[in-house]
Formats: structure tokens, C-alpha cells, sequence
């Protein structure tokens, strides 16, 4: 089903006093000098169609003075007719061609009329978000990009937050010394060293007085051989130190034996040492180990900024694969999330023909059923542009209401004081 105007008439709507208009052609224009009433025709269509939301945008609908206000469309399937009146909330009825009326008739206009007097223009001049918005609704996404973006979003958030700790822990780990292979793994406790520093001082007090043993026995030994030989003579005591002799040849030996079962004497000045170095060296031993949770923590942080970009890249391809299968009502147009893009470069940045050639084709796509289209600002268009929308509205078969400010060059319909005043050129008694 299409619709367009075939007639369309308003009485005390706004600025207008009567006014009835029978389009021809693909473009209307509604022309006259300023505050004559051009708006109110064209708000009138839309007030007619749209209801509730038209009337909280238009707070005195009805004409200074007046009681009532009334618009009729004639759509040819549908004869639509709004009335306002002072003290209530008006009435709406949709007629069939016939005189049948039908039920629920802002429920039908919704059904049928979709996006309502769309002007290509506007779209032009909203923001990027909300052109994005425009554009979303008038395509299936096989995705809520809405919804898609929070996610990267959060994504890329976090992998923010995890790059900060990688950053973080990798300045902590510049500030160790490099690891010292030859550095035990744990901290060595000082009871330990001290025990066996103690152990070995016991070995060796006990290695000294079996020393000191042999070499008194040395020197016993020395003086009874020198006695012996003075004695030698005297065989009476010569017995006595040989007994002597012999006694402290094996009390040395007993020494001897001692000493070798006690092994080489132990140098414990190492020991001492560390000892004295131990808290140094466990100072660095603990640094090491605190350098090695920081590498394994700077390690975990790299594996998950890792993963989140993994993640991050399968949501970007998710979208894009997505997208390639999108039919967009133009080709070239598309989206990221600053707004919509043309040609791969932001909507706002494509030349003034391409964004109306564009924003005109939206605009039909967005209102498939109610072929008609409204432009407020049509004054802004240079000839190029106004020939651009003519020939768009013909090769799609839609009717653009077109608002201009002047006469026209006698082109259109001239509203003056609230009434048509002429019709291309000609005047309206
Ligand atoms: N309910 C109303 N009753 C009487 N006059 C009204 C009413 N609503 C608006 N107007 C007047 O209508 C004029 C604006 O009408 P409209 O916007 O249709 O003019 P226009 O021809 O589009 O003007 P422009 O060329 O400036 O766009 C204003 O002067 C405004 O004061
Ligand atoms: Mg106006």
C-alpha cells in the first residue's frame, strides 16, 4: 500500500484561516512571505497524522479567536480528519472512501504511517548520535549495537585498567637488582650458622687440649731422654724412667689417636663471615623472592590484557561480520560509534549533495507506506539540490512538502494571511 495527499484542507489550524490544497507533482511547494502560515500548513499534515506527540509539541493548536480547529487528508485509501476543540482533547476519525468509518483509528495511523513527515533536512542537522538513532531504526540489525558497544566498552575498559597494573608492576620490577644465581632461595636463619660455629669451636677446644697434651708430653719426653742419658749410667733409676718413658710415649699416643679421630682442624672464619653478612644476604634473598611475585603477578596481568584484546577483536568482528550483511537503505552508509558514517568518513563530512541525496533516500526508506516527505527550511536549497529532491520524489514516486520563504518565482502555492493566495501564478479569489 502507498499513500500520498490528494487533498488536504485546514481550518483555524495555527496561522491558517481556511486553506485547501489539491498537490500536483512530486514537489509541493508551499511559498509566501514570512509568518503567513507556510509552518502551519506543514505542521498540519503532521498534526493530523501524529496525534498525541504532535500536540504536546503545538500547546495552541487552534487559531486565536477561534473554537475549533479542523484538518482533513484525503490519502485516497483513507480520508483522516482531526478536530480540536477548546475545552477537550478533540476528536479523530478515518473514514474509507465509502463513508466507513474505522475503529481505533490513531492505532490504524500508527500502523500504517511509521516515521510521519520526516523531514530529510532535519536529519541533516541532528547530532551525530542522533542521526546514528535515525539510522538504526530504519534497518534489522542482526545485533543491539547499543548493547554490543557497552560490551566493548567494558572490555576495553578493563584491559585499561590491567595495561595500568602491567605498567605498574613493570616499573615495581625495574626497581629490583637482577636476580643472583648463586643467592640461596630461602632466608638462612642465624641459629643455624651460630650452631654450627659452636659445634666446630667445641671441636676445636677439644683438638687444642689433645694438642696441648702431645706437645707437654713432647717436652716430658725431651726431658726424661736427656735425664736417661744422664742416668745412663746409674742403673737404679734407670728402670723408674724407662717406665716414665714409656708411660708418656702412650699417653702422646693416646693424644695422637685422639686428634686423628677428631680430623684436620675447622676453619669456621667462612662461617663467621656469613654470619656477619647474614642479614645483608637475607635482605636480598627476601628482595628476590618479592621480585619473583611481582614477575608472576606482571606475568598474570600480560596473559589478561592479552585475552581482553583476543576478546576485544572477536567483538569488533562480530560487529563487522554482522554489518557486511546489513542492507542499508543507501549503499556506502554505515555506522560506528561516533554516529553515522558515508564512504568511511563521519555523515557530517560528506559533501552537502551526497548528505541530501542521502538524508532524502533515508528518509523514503524510514516511510515506506505514507509517501510523503516534508522539508521546513526548503529556502536553504540552491536549484541543484531542489532539482537533486525532484528527482528523487519522482524516481521513488513520494511527495515532498517543501516550505520556501518569497514567492517563488510563482512556483507553488502562496499561503498569505492564513489562506492560499495563489496557486503557480495564479491568484485564489
Ligand atoms: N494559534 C495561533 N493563532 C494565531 N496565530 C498564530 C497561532 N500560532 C502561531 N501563530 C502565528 O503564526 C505565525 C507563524 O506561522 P507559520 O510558522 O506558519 O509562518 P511561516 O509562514 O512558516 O513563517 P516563516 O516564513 O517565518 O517560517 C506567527 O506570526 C505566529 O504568531
Ligand atoms: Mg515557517
Amino acid at each position: 500500500m502507498s499513500l500520498k495527499i490528494h487533498r488536504l484542507s485546514a481550518d483555524n489550524y495555527k496561522r491558517l484561516r481556511a486553506v485547501e490544497i489539491t498537490p500536483d507533482g512530486n514537489v509541493v511547494v508551499i511559498a509566501g512571505r514570512n509568518a503567513q502560515g507556510k509552518t502551519s500548513v506543514l505542521d498540519a499534515i503532521w498534526a493530523a497524522l501524529a496525534g498525541g506527540e504532535a500536540s504536546r509539541a503545538t500547546q495552541q493548536p487552534i487559531r486565536d479567536g477561534q473554537d475549533t480547529a479542523v484538518v482533513k487528508l484525503d490519502l485516497g485509501e483513507y480520508i483522516v480528519t482531526r478536530r480540536w476543540t477548546k475545552n477537550d482533547s478533540g476528536t479523530l476519525t478515518i473514514e474509507a472512501p465509502d463513508g466507513a468509518r474505522y475503529s481505533s483509528p490513531q492505532k490504524l495511523l500508527d500502523e500504517v504511517i511509521g516515521a510521519r513527515a520526516f523531514d530529510p533536512l532535519a536529519f541533516t542537522r541532528l547530532s551525530a548520535r542522533d542521526q546514528k538513532a535515525a539510522l538504526l531504526a530504519t534497518v534489522d540489525l542482526p545485533f543491539d549495537p547499543d548493547e554490543l558497544e557497552r560490551e566493548r566498552k567494558g572490555v576495553f575498559e578493563r584491559r585499561t585498567d590491567v595495561n595500568r597494573d602491567v605498567a605498574k608492576l613493570e616499573g615495581q620490577i625495574a626497581g629490583y637488582p637482577l636476580p643472583d644465581p648463586s643467592l640461596p632461595a630461602d632466608e638462612v636463619s642465624a641459629a643455624d650458622l651460630l650452631e654450627e660455629v659452636q659445634t666446630a669451636q667445641e671441636i676445636n677446644a677439644r683438638r687444642q687440649r689433645h694438642q696441648d697434651e702431645i706437645d707437654y708430653a713432647d717436652s716430658r719426653i725431651l726431658d726424661f731422654e736427656e735425664q736417661l742419658s744422664l742416668w745412663r749410667d746409674a742403673d737404679s733409676r734407670i728402670l723408674d724412667f724407662e717406665e716414665q718413658l714409656s708411660l708418656w710415649r702412650e699417653r702422646r699416643q693416646k693424644y695422637v689417636d685422639g686428634l686423628a679421630l677428631l680430623g684436620p682442624e675447622i676453619d669456621v672464619s667462612d662461617t663467621k663471615e656469613r654470619l656477619a653478612s647474614l642479614e645483608q644476604t637475607n635482605a636480598r634473598i627476601r628482595q628476590e623472592q618479592q621480585r619473583k611475585a611481582v614477575a608472576g603477578e606482571l606475568s598474570d596481568r600480560k596473559n589478561d590484557a592479552a585475552a581482553l584484546t583476543i576478546k576485544l577483536r572477536s567483538i569488533e568482528k562480530q560487529k563487522a561480520d554482522a554489518l557486511a550483511k546489513v542492507q542499508f537503505p543507501v549503499d556506502g552508509l554505515g555506522f560506528d560509534e561516533n554516529g553515522v558514517t558515508y564512504k568511511g568518513v563521519p555523515f557530517s563530512q560528506a559533501s552537502s549533495a551526497e548528505q541530501l541525496r542521502v538524508s532524502v533516500a533515508l528518509a523514503m526508506a524510514a516511510n515506506p507506506t505514507l509517501r510523503v516527505l516534508r522539508i521546513l527550511d526548503g529556502s536553504l536549497l540552491d536549484a541543484d539540490s531542489m532539482r537533486l529532491i525532484e528527482e528523487m520524489a519522482a524516481d521513488h514516486d513520494y511527495q515532498v512538502f517543501c516550505e520556501v520563504v518569497g514567492d517563488n518565482g510563482g512556483v507553488g502555492i502562496v499561503i498569505e494571511d492564513g489562506a492560499v493566495a495563489a496557486v503557480d501564478g495564479v491568484k485564489v479569489a
